[in-house]
């Protein structure tokens, strides 16, 4: 049964999720929603609560007594103390880039896409620009061939789709189908082990110590996943949100730029929430809560409470302070965030160097709640369409 107060996908809460966020932050900050069989936070404290108590709340459901399949056991299932190393050795993997190099490759990756579509009376920003765009930045990073059919997406979508199996049961298997594709590619990736690439610095970084291959490939199931899906969905909501906020990008200059795309992420919010479940009893505000609950910490209600930033629904690139939730918080913080804030801020530095966005036809979500997905976004950076020269004698 679809719950009577908050439905993730029907089509209101996929084009517009902040009413409802903001209804049920102030009516029902702790709220059970019967579907997913978890409390849904929508306060910024409590997430954020929940996010570092790792003791009361696991990231990692064999903690709470769910059988997890050898396979599936990654970096980012594996809670504190034993992830510690493990995710030392990934983070220090990720720092080990040069960041002027792939700040130059993201650089002209995005501006070789971007220039030539400004001649395009209207296109689709996801179709022809994020898809593309993404899978190219992924390849560099992690040191890929490109697989070529929209591959990635494909993969993607279908683990996105299984997310979401709280709502729909029936999507579960969706993200097992796609498994064995995604697994070839960091197969490739092991094997190529391109000179600055992610796979090379992870076997660098664990060449010599216990954990098992099959650890470090699931981890890279997960890491690749993490940052083509967050990718493709930030291009398109930084399009869309330009695009409906025409006063901003004359806002936006090099001085403030790390600013902006920092308020890009927390009013976008690209990963809308993620989820722990209770090792024991607790309690969060006035609610009780049973050991094995689970709860979804809502990132994209936390970024516009206003007990944090004040008059959360703006958009002001000057914002600061902006302790936004967008890469998480505590001991499952984001690892890749230093590189998605690099690839922000080129994306907005190469748009201020653009006409002014238009959007030409209505945008389409993917029906999908953790991440939310825009399927097209038609615009153009023409608006009236430019008049030719002959037509106008
Ligand atoms: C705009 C882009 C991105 C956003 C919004 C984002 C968001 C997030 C969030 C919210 C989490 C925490 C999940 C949780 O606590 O359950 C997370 C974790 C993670 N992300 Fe990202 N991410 C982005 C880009 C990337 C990129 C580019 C990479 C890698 C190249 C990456 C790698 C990871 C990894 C490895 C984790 C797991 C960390 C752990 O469990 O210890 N992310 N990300």
């Amino acid at each position: 049964m679809t719950d009577p107060i908050y439905n993730p996908i029907s089509n209101e809460a996929l084009k517009d999720p902040y009413p409802i966020f903001s209804y049920l932050r102030q009516n029902h900050p702790v709220y059970w929603h019967e579907q997913m069989k978890s409390w849904i936070l929508t306060r910024y404290v409590d997430c954020r609560d929940v996010l570092t108590d790792n003791d009361t709340w696991a990231r990692d459901m064999r903690r709470v007594g769910v059988d997890v399949p050898e396979e599936y056991v990654t970096m980012q299932s594996i809670d504190p103390p034993s992830s510690l190393p493990l995710r030392a050795g990934f983070n220090s993997a990720l720092h080990s880039f040069d960041t002027n190099r792939i700040s130059e490759f993201v650089n002209d990756t995005i501006h070789t896409l971007l220039v030539p579509l400004a001649e395009r009376d209207q296109f689709c920003f996801m179709h022809d620009f994020a898809l593309t765009a993404s899978e190219i930045i992924t390849c560099e990073v992690f040191g890929l061939e490109r697989p070529g059919n929209n591959e990635f997406h494909e993969i993607s979508y279908g683990i996105a789709l299984q997310m979401d199996s709280g709502l729909m049961p029936e999507q579960r298997w969706e993200g097992r189908k796609v498994a064995p594709r995604l697994r070839a590619i960091v197969d490739q990736g092991f094997a190529l082990r391109k000179e600055n690439g992610l796979f090379a610095a992870v076997v660098r970084e664990f060449e010599n110590t216990d954990w098992s291959h099959k650890l470090m490939q699931a981890s890279m199931d997960a890491m690749l996943n993490a940052a083509y899906s967050t990718m493709y969905t930030s291009f398109g909501s930084f399009a869309l949100t330009l695009a409906q906020h025409p006063q901003v990008l004359p806002q936006i200059n090099s001085d403030n730029l790390s600013l902006a795309a920092n308020e890009f992420l927390r009013y976008t919010s690209p990963a809308q929430a993620t989820s722990r479940a209770a090792t024991k009893e607790t309690r969060i505000g006035n609610v009780q809560i049973k050991p094995f609950d689970r709860a979804i910490t809502m990132f994209a209600a936390a970024n516009r409470d206003p007990e944090v930033f004040v008059n959360p629904d703006e958009l002001n690139v000057n914002r600061a302070p902006n302790p936004h939730l967008s890469f998480g918080f505590g001991p499952h913080m984001c690892l890749g965030a230093r590189l998605a804030r690099l690839i922000s801020k080129q994306f907005l530095a190469n748009m201020i160097n653009m006409p002014q966005l238009y959007i030409k036809g209505k945008p389409k979500y993917f029906r999908t709640a953790t991440l939310r997905w825009l399927e097209s976004l038609p615009v153009s950076f023409q608006n009236p369409p430019a008049i030719s020269p002959t037509k106008e004698k």
